[in-house]
């Protein structure tokens, strides 16, 4: 049985596509469950249908943020999701639900962490000045942009470059490491050491 993946969005559904192209050509061995975008602008929604994915908003406005996480996970354990996939989810979770799914939520920044978490990270390196950026996928807990992390690429910062030149660079990379991220958590030949993860379970 393929392993099923609950994805969160709240944007344009980049790494979400590459994920679903990836399991498509058979370079990853999975299956989108479930995908939950929490507001109804995220373009990710008609790229997720117009693929035959099961998708669906939640609205996250104006709620606490717990009784929102509950919400999202009475829905991914009803599609029996076993491995949660943050995509540009533009959402702290509680406590409650990085619980639900102990090591089992993964999610995609654009830096290397930790350098530049948060919001703008491609802008905060650019100001920076740092040669070097790139992207990471993590272990999500309840802090920001925190956690153990699975897979690291590193772009260079040329001089020419733009927010928008650096942050395509880097989202080249984000489509790649996602899936072999996901390859990992789900094939379970890992080993977490204090907040490195090894490979060889
Ligand atoms: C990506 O840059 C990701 O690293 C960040 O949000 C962006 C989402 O892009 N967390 P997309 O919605 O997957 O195209």
């Amino acid at each position: 049985m393929k392993k099923r993946l609950g994805i969160l969005i709240s944007g344009r559904g980049s790494n979400l596509e590459a994920i679903a192209d990836n399991i498509d050509a058979g370079r990853l061995e999975a299956q989108i469950a479930l995908v939950i975008a929490n507001t109804p602008r995220a373009a990710g929604l008609e790229r997720a249908r117009a693929r035959g994915l099961k998708a669906e908003c939640i609205r996250s406005r104006a709620m606490e943020r717990e009784d929102y996480d509950r919400l999202l996970v009475e829905r991914l354990r009803a599609e029996r999701v076993e491995l949660v996939c943050l995509a540009g989810f533009m959402r702290l979770l509680s406590a409650y639900f990085v619980e639900q799914f102990p090591q089992r939520i993964l999610n995609i920044h654009p830096s290397l962490l930790p350098a530049f978490p948060g919001l703008e990270a491609q802008r905060q390196a650019l100001e920076h000045g740092v040669r070097f950026s790139g992207c990471t996928v993590h272990f999500v807990d309840e802090r920001l942009d925190a956690g153990p992390i699975v897979a690291q690429a590193a772009v260079p910062v040329l001089d020419g470059d733009d927010e928008a030149a650096l942050a395509a660079r880097i989202l080249a990379q984000e489509h790649r490491i996602y899936s072999e991220a996901i390859a990992l958590a789900l094939g379970g030949d890992y080993r977490i050491e204090g907040r490195r993860v090894l490979r060889g379970g």
